[in-house]
This record gives C-alpha cells, sequence and structure tokens, in this order.
C-alpha cells in the first residue's frame, strides 16, 4: 500500500512531463562528521519521496514513456564483505522486486549507462546546483552524447529544474502523508510536556533536552526536525539559540523550539512557560499576546485566503498589544503601517511544514501571495522578543522571548492543528506545572 504510493507519486510527475524528457534525481549523499565517522545517513527529501528508498549512493531515473520501463533505480549493489560490517543491503534484485523500479543497476555502472539513457531525449529534468560533484558528472554524460552528435544521436536542448513539478506535488499532502505529519506532531508534544514536568530552577537547559530527546527515541522518532532550541530569559530572545547551556533560572521564562522527525516527517513546535511553573505579571501579558495573535493567524488557515492573511492577522494583534502595554505608543493601524513592531517581531509568521522543516512550495505564484488549498501544512508561529538593554524599552520587560508554534493542516473546514496536545493556554500551562513533584 506504502509502496503503491510512491508509484502513484511517479505516475503523476511523469504525466506532468511531455514526451521525450528524463528525470535525474540522485539520493543524498553520506557526510563525514570527522575521521572515518558519519552522520547517521538520511535521504534526500525528493528522493525518498518519489522512491521510498532510504539507502545512500542511490539515483533514481525516470523516462516517461520508456517501452523498456520507465524507472530505472541505481543502487549499491552486493558486497558481502561490507555487509558483514554494516547489514545488509537492499540489493539491486530489492530495487525491482521490492521497490517496483523497472530496471536496476548497480552504482557504480552508471557512468557507462546514463549517456545511453540520455541520447535522444529533448529535455532533462535536473536541479543542477545542489550537488556539485554530482552536476559534474552530469555533464560529463551529456558531453559524452553530444560528442556522438555526428552518429546521429542528439543530447537534450533543455535542462529544466526537477523542483517545479517536484515541490508543487510536495506541497499538498496526501493522507498517507498527514497520517505520518500527525504522529511527528504527538511525539513532540509529548516531548513538550514531558519537559514541562520536569522543568526547575537549578537545572540546565540541556536537562529540558535530555527530556526531549527521551520522549522522541522512545516513540521512534530517532532524530529532531531540526536542532532543538532552548532558550531561558534572554537565550529565548536569540531566534536560532542552540546551545542549550544556559541554567533554568527562578522567575524567568523558558522558550523550547522543539520538533521531532518521524519517518521523514518534520514537527516544529514551540512553547514558552515560567520555569518556576507561574508567569509574572509581565511575562503573562505578552504571553496573552502572542497567544492571541497567533489564534487569530489560524482562523486565516482556511482555504481562499492568502498566504500572508496569517502574518498580517498576527501582525495586528501584536501590534495593539503592544500599544496596549504602552511598548509602542500611537495608533496601532499606522504602527503596523510603519512597521513599528520590527524590533519586537523581526521573523514571519510561518512556513510550509513537511518533510522538510522548512518545505518545500512556492509562497508567491506570478507575483501574488499564494491561496491557501486543503493539504497544505505550515506552522504558525508569531512571538514577541524583548532584549535586555534594547533601546527605550522599560527593563521590566527585559529577557521577556515569547513564541507560539503549532503546525497547522488546511482542510476544506476548519484548520486541524496537527499540535493541539501541546499545553497552550496560561491555565494549561501553569495548571500542567502545578502538578509537578515537589
Ligand atoms: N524551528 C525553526 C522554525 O521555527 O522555523
Ligand atoms: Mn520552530
Ligand atoms: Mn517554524
Amino acid at each position: 500500500m506504502i509502496l503503491k504510493e510512491y508509484g502513484n507519486r511517479r505516475r503523476k510527475l511523469m504525466d506532468m512531463m511531455q514526451e521525450g524528457s528524463i528525470v535525474l534525481l540522485p539520493s543524498s549523499c553520506e557526510q563525514i562528521r570527522n575521521r572515518d565517522v558519519h552522520y547517521p545517513y538520511r535521504p534526500s527529501s525528493d528522493f525518498f519521496y518519489l522512491s521510498g528508498f532510504v539507502e545512500p549512493e542511490a539515483l533514481l531515473v525516470l523516462i516517461p514513456g520508456r517501452p523498456q520501463g520507465e524507472y530505472i533505480l541505481f543502487c549499491r549493489g552486493q558486497d558481502p564483505q561490507r555487509e558483514i560490517w554494516d547489514g545488509p543491503r537492499a540489493s539491486v534484485h530489492a530495487a525491482r522486486e521490492y521497490y517496483g523500479a523497472d530496471e536496476s543497476y548497480p552504482i557504480e555502472k552508471a557512468d557507462a549507462i546514463l549517456p545511453g539513457l540520455i541520447e535522444n531525449r529533448e529535455r532533462l529534468f535536473y536541479n543542477m546546483g545542489e550537488d556539485e560533484s554530482f552536476d559534474r558528472r552530469v555533464l560529463k554524460w551529456l558531453n559524452e552524447v553530444r560528442a556522438r552528435g555526428r552518429t546521429g544521436v542528439s543530447a537534450p536542448a533543455e535542462l529544466i529544474s526537477l523542483s517545479y513539478l517536484l515541490y508543487e506535488m510536495r506541497l499538498y499532502k496526501s493522507k498517507h502523508e498527514i497520517r505520518k505529519m500527525r504522529r511527528a506532531a504527538r511525539i513532540s508534544a509529548a516531548a513538550h510536556i514531558r519537559a514541562m514536568r520536569a522543568c526547575r530552577p537549578g537545572l540546565m537547559e540541556y536537562h529540558l533536552e535530555a527530556e526531549i530527546m527521551h520522549e522522541f527515541l522512545r516513540n521512534g522518532a530517532r532524530a529532531p526536525a531540526y536542532p532543538l532550541i532552548i532558550g531561558c530569559g534572554g537565550n529565548g530572545c536569540v531566534l536560532h539559540y542552540t546551545a542549550n547551556t544556559g541554567p533554568l533560572v527562578d522567575g524567568q521564562l523558558v522558550l523550547m523550539d522543539v520538533g521531532a522527525e518521524y519517518d521523514y516527517y518534520a514537527s516544529d513546535i514551540t512553547r514558552t512557560f515560567p520555569v518556576n511553573g507561574r508567569f509574572t505579571g509581565e511575562q503573562r501579558a505578552i504571553y496573552e499576546t502572542v497567544l492571541a495573535a497567533q489564534e487569530a493567524a489560524i482562523k486565516e488557515a482556511r482555504p481562499g485566503k492568502h498566504w500572508n492573511d496569517m502574518h498580517e492577522a498576527a501582525v495586528r494583534v501584536l501590534t495593539e498589544g503592544l500599544v496596549e502595554h504602552g511598548i509602542l505608543r500611537g495608533d496601532a493601524a499606522e504602527l503596523v503601517e510603519q512597521k513599528a513592531y520590527l524590533p519586537f517581531y523581526m521573523h514571519r509568521t510561518g512556513h510550509w511544514l513537511g518533510m522538510d522543516v522548512h518545505d518545500v512550495g512556492e509562497y508567491r505564484l506570478e507575483g501574488a501571495w499564494r491561496t491557501l488549498e486543503p493539504g497544505m501544512a505550515m506552522t504558525v508561529e508569531p512571538g514577541l522578543y524583548f532584549r535586555e538593554g534594547q533601546k527605550g524599552l522599560d527593563p521590566r520587560w527585559w529577557n521577556i522571548g515569547v513564541r507560539i508554534e503549532d503546525d497547522i493542516l488546511v482542510t476544506r473546514g476548519a484548520p486541524e492543528n496537527l499540535s493541539a496536545a501541546a499545553p497552550k493556554s496560561v491555565a494549561e500551562i501553569e495548571g500542567l506545572m502545578a502538578e509537578r513533584a515537589p
């Protein structure tokens, strides 16, 4: 059933192409961490999306309409000696029998076979510029075909980026993908709850990191979708703070932007809560403003709304809050026009979410913000950040950094909040933290 989904995707992609096309899509390379140690391998999202194949050194070739077979998968051949150390490989045979390739070859044969597959095709779909060493190989294959011009063969006249077609497909999540995204978000929400329960003054930020990773790992989410951000006080005002080495200080907030990757799908959740379990007046005031901005933005995640409607709604509510708290002075609508919120809210309200945390897909089409449609998934993540010593800012707001981020699916009806299980209201957070063991 799952493998059928990959086949359907390849069919859909090929059906969008004219005759005479060829697609080349390599998976990502293994990356060295230090000396002979590699980072844990993850296939490129595009490659996995079309193949379901997770081994390194693989190349997917699609040739729509080719009578001998449209899908050719190159992968590592069997190597009994290596397999003693690294475990079994999928094998060229499995590429056909299990992964649905019409033909499959050991990757070592790619240089010999590819020129023959490329010749006489009119257009090549390939993402030039993503992998320099593979780019060089593609150019070599193209030049080999060109060099045979006198024998009557021709090389593709057009080189087209594959992402135009593929990213549009990836933007609309299937039922199968949505199931994985729900699971990624549920695991992450449970991790947030676990960290809130464990939090207390005197611990370090990385103690919360340990709780988060514990919950991810015990649920089979073996890696976070991006480096964990766990920042207390002023660290919560650093947007991509990842050191996570500071102390959890009584009376301060802690901002946790952490999401698991589950089966190649990302979640991306931020919660902000008081280290000691009770918001101060100032913290609560800012928190309620950010929460109201987030709720207003989520309401805009409906079919027919424009991508930027969510951001505009968030900015409006945040600016009104800044005026209400005396941080900005003037007419809120005018302050929005002047972007007076920028010193305190300097990022956008969200991004597409899917296999990649900042997922693929255009935000504008022909110059205009794109219209939302069912199946699109995104984060909604307004925040306010008040750095210590910020010009013109009353010190009572210093070191308050609040972001609230959920994963939202556009449906035909109301937006589905995939991360709703992570507590968000002041009452929920304080209630949960009040139950902690002393
Ligand atoms: N965690 C990165 C982001 O929120 O976009
Ligand atoms: Mn995030
Ligand atoms: Mn995000």
